[in-house]
């Protein structure tokens, strides 16, 4: 791990994780929305985008733990990469950093299925296509299930519970510092096994989106909560 000083931070659970640099590739709404929290954490963010003011805002909104960076460069120093770039993007992105810079990168994919909303995971995922471009990355399925503004609530807690978040990917070091990543902003990651299982991850998502798409209300459409042995708040309703 290359984290800039190695340090551990606590969140609002006491729980510990390392501090990282996280590489982020497309300024966009989620990686906003994300890095606002990795920063309050402590982590280090770099920023690379295809529109430079895109990068300068969000990097000068973050403060000074965040630093626009080059995409090559920033890719080869995170310690994990976020894709932030929409589906459209994915190539352009990896292009722009060189595919072999991902080589041994923990590659957090979100990517969500507006683009193929009939999607019933019966071919490979968007993240098992992304592993297949950079096939020495470390590709981690994550944050697909939810749209940004959830990202972007102050506390990610429904209900009194935390939000937990599932986890597809092959390598289970790089699952790990993905688990952290989402621990350090008080969610609570599920290991959801491979990347095969990002098919039924991208599905679920589907069945989602068509549900915002038709008008549900977001936070009535999907919350994944689970009890948490070791979380304190204050439950307020019961769970049957
Ligand atoms: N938004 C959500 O609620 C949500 C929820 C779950 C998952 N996701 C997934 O998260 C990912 C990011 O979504 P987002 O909503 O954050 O996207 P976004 O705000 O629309 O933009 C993300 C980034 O993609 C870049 N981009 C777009 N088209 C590109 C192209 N042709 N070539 C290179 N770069 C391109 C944009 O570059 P510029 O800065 O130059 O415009 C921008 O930095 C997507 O895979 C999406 O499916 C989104």
């Amino acid at each position: 791990m290359s984290g800039r000083g190695k340090g551990r931070g606590g969140d609002q659970h006491g729980k510990e994780f390392r501090e990282m640099k996280i590489a982020i590739l497309g300024p966009g709404r989620m990686s906003r929305a994300l890095a606002g929290h990795w920063v309050k954490a402590g982590h280090e963010i770099l920023i690379a985008g295809r529109t430079p003011d895109r990068a300068e805002a969000l990097a000068s909104e973050l403060g000074p733990s965040a630093q626009v960076a080059g995409f090559p460069e920033a890719t080869a120093e995170g310690d994990a990469v976020l894709m932030g770039a929409r589906g459209e993007g994915v190539e352009w992105t990896l292009d722009q950093a060189g595919r072999r810079t991902f080589d041994g990168k923990v590659v957090i994919d979100m990517g969500g299925p507006m683009a193929r909303p009939h999607y019933l995971g019966d071919v490979p995922s968007m993240a098992e296509d992304l592993q297949a471009l950079i096939p020495g990355g470390r590709v981690v399925k994550a944050f697909n299930l939810n749209r940004a503004c959830t990202w972007a609530m102050e506390k990610i807690v429904f209900d009194g519970y935390p939000l937990s978040i599932p986890m597809a990917g092959d390598d289970p070091a790089a699952k790990e510092v993905v688990a952290e990543l989402i621990k350090s902003i008080g969610c609570t990651p599920i290991d959801f096994g491979g990347l095969e299982r990002s098919r039924n991850l991208e599905a679920f998502a589907a069945v989602l989106v068509r549900l915002l798409l038709e008008g549900h209300d977001q936070f009535e459409v999907f919350n994944l909560l689970i009890r948490v042995p070791d979380w304190e708040g204050e439950p307020h309703s019961r769970i049957v």
